[in-house]
């Protein structure tokens, strides 16, 4: 099987952190280094047929960029560029980060986001995630009471980060044909 691509934006690093974490877990066979959106290419990105992005949710419901102080760029600069790629065939996981009681209305908007993105060029979207544990109004993120992909809240539920993730990655394994 062919490696999978691990795609970030991060502005103080929590994201950068997460994706880093998740590449730890495999070997170079089966998946890549994690890599920012920022130093990425479109070519680069429809090369893979497997992919993980991972987004923060910054400026009151919005992808990490250089409007929203994200130093070198994020997914408000690299969307763009992907506007033009068929994402058929693809299967996609999403994670994203937010702080639920600072921004409760609008909690992991931008993993929303990525997914109306994603869905909307073919990308077969994997890894919805239960909407229980959280204490929050609103996200763009929720599709028929659950997160289109995981949720993490390093403000508020950092303790509870690695459990998350480590059953998430379980959950996508399956389709990621992930060693777990
Ligand atoms: C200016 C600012 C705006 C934010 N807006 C949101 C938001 O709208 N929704 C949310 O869930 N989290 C919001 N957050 C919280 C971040 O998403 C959270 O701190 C995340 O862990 C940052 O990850 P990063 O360092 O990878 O960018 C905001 C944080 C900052 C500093």
């Amino acid at each position: 099987m062919s490696r999978i691509g691990l795609f970030f934006a991060s502005s103080t690093g929590n994201t950068r952190r997460i994706a880093k974490a998740i590449k730890k877990r495999f070997d170079d066979d089966t998946m890549a280094d994690a890599l920012n959106v920022n130093k990425a290419s479109a070519e680069l990105i429809a090369g893979y047929s497997r992919l993980i992005f991972g987004t923060s949710t910054l400026g009151g419901g919005q992808l990490p960029g250089v409007s929203t102080d994200c130093m070198g760029g994020g997914w408000e600069e690299f969307l763009p560029k992907l506007q033009d790629v068929d994402f058929s065939g693809k299967t996609v996981a999403l994670f994203g980060l937010g702080d639920q009681q600072k921004y409760p209305d609008e909690f992991v908007d931008a993993m929303g986001i990525l997914y109306q993105f994603f869905v909307a060029r073919g990308a077969q979207v994997v890894g919805a995630w239960p909407a229980d544990d959280y204490d929050f109004i609103a996200s763009k993120a929720l599709m028929d009471d659950e997160f289109v992909g995981l949720a993490l809240d390093q403000e508020n539920q950092k303790n509870l980060s690695d459990a998350r993730l480590e059953a998430w990655l379980k959950l996508i394994a399956p389709e990621f044909g992930l060693p777990l």
